[in-house]
């Protein structure tokens, strides 16, 4: 049986359904497809499925072309209905998994999806969750769910994580060239899942179980998160020592072992770093072990939006302006340089702490032409001109797009807070550089 299941995958008649069409979902939907595989994507959001089987793109690390070229050669197509599932030979899981608002893991999203696709697993079936989650997840909420039915893992069905790690805008590493962890919960589970994933990635890196590959999303972004927190706190730190961290970490960045770059900011954002740490930190408190780096990194980088709103207060204070009444322009929303996604994005955290100063708060970004703020649409400015920069008391630079013109910012703002090193090395009276008293 499992040598049928692997013919198909080796001559591509295998037909794959991808659970959860978003960030992670959709471009893997179309790196199966663009390999000759079949695909059927399933997600909840009928706008996605419609806007999916149009051709209509709505990632920005897809290809518009190769996304129509796909749906028009029917290689590829969505659905709301989870009853194709009876027909597919491998189930791919990408749904979120956020926190709730204890900030404790949300599983609810694959709690939903097991229960469609527990009444549709079969015989045969290859099954990945590649959602971020806690240790044990694959073992004690999935296996369960799956062996409800009779059938039995590693012998009627094949079940794994695999962790995603996607990172939205980079151009370098995408699916096929970023190798992929994978961990069975038998060993012919990883062996199945490996022959399925290595025929669209160039390296597939197996472990001994699904907890250590859950383990292992974990810590990588676990890693970053500490590593950006000590950036934050290097940054302060500097502020405070009157040195510009900006060339502190460039010139420590020039060892070429044992230092790794990271760079200070106004806070985490996404859907990865600030959430996937809280995973690891729930998992151990269950096991009566307190995190204590997670902890100490999460209240450093959650407490960047605050020192963001303390340097435009010294800012403003300069003109005898309070953040009470000023006008305040952000430039860029986007969690991150040159994408469109602002889940977790620190310039929201900024806008609030703004607000409830009592500022006006407008935002200008391509990327992001609208938001939803208090319930309403909150609109970027529609250009950035020097009327627009000079009508703000302060611009704020929170997220460094590539496409924004930073000569006409510097020359029109009258005041401008630059978090991301924008105007490095500038020696101007009006520019006020996180991490660099030298600049204020
Ligand atoms: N975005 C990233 O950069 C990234 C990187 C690595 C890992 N991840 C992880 O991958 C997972 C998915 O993240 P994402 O960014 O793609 O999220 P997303 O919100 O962009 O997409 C998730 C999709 O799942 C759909 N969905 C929700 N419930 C569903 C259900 N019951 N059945 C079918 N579809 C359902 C949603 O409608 C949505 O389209 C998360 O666990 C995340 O932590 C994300």
């Amino acid at each position: 049986m499992k040598k049928d299941l692997q013919r198909k995958i080796n001559d591509k008649t295998a037909a794959i359904g991808i659970i959860g069409l978003g960030y992670v979902g959709l471009p893997l939907a179309v790196e199966f497809a663009s390999n000759r595989f079949k695909v059927i994507g399933i997600d909840v959001d009928k706008d996605k499925v419609n806007k999916l089987n149009k051709g209509e793109n709505y990632i920005g690390d897809v290809s518009d072309d190769n996304l129509m070229q796909l749906v028009t050669s029917k290689k590829i197509s969505a659905t709301t209905d989870f009853s194709v599932l009876s027909d597919v030979d491998a189930a791919i899981i990408c749904v979120p998994t956020p926190l709730n608002k204890l900030k404790d893991p949300d599983v609810s999203y694959i709690l939903n999806v097991l229960k469609q696709l527990s009444k549709y697993v079969h015989k045969d079936m290859f099954i990945s969750l590649e959602s971020t989650t806690y240790p044990g997840t694959t073992r004690e909420l999935i296996l369960p769910a799956l062996e409800k039915t009779s059938l039995r893992v590693g012998k009627d069905f094949y079940l794994c994580f695999s962790p995603e790690r996607v990172d939205p805008g980079n151009e370098k590493y995408q699916i096929k060239n970023t190798p992929k962890v994978i961990g069975g919960i038998t060993e012919k589970c990883t062996e199945i899942g490996k022959i399925l994933y290595e025929s669209i990635i160039d390296k597939v890196v197996p472990v001994s179980s699904p907890e250590a590959a859950e383990t292992v999303k974990l810590l990588e972004n676990t890693f970053r998160s500490i590593n950006i927190g000590l950036a934050n706190e290097v940054a302060i730190m500097c502020e405070k020592l009157g040195v510009d961290v900006w060339e502190v970490i460039d010139a420590a960045a020039t060892k070429p072992f044992g230092f790794m770059k990271f760079t200070p900011g106004p806070g985490l954002g996404g859907h990865c770093i600030p959430i996937d740490p809280h995973y690891l930190s729930w998992k151990m408190k269950t096991l009566d072990y307190r995190a204590r780096f997670i902890e100490l990194a999460g209240e450093i980088n959650t407490g960047m939006p605050v020192h963001v709103l303390d340097l435009i207060s010294k800012g403003l204070n300069r003109f005898q302006k309070s953040i009470n009444g000023s006008k305040i322009l952000i430039l860029g929303i986007a969690y991150k340089k040159d994408i469109d996604d602002v889940r977790e994005s620190p310039a929201l955290d900024v806008m609030t702490l703004l607000e409830q100063g009592g500022a006006r708060v407008e935002y200008y970004d391509t990327y992001v032409p609208n938001i939803k703020w208090h319930g309403k649409d909150k609109n970027s400015q529609n250009a950035l001109s020097s009327k627009i920069l000079r009508s703000f008391d302060a611009t704020v630079i929170i997220t460094d797009h590539s496409n924004m013109d930073y000569d006409l910012v510097r020359s029109e703002s009258r005041l401008i807070i630059d978090t991301r090193n924008v105007f490095s090395g500038i020696k101007d009276s009006k520019i006020i550089r996180l991490g660099n008293t030298q600049s204020y």
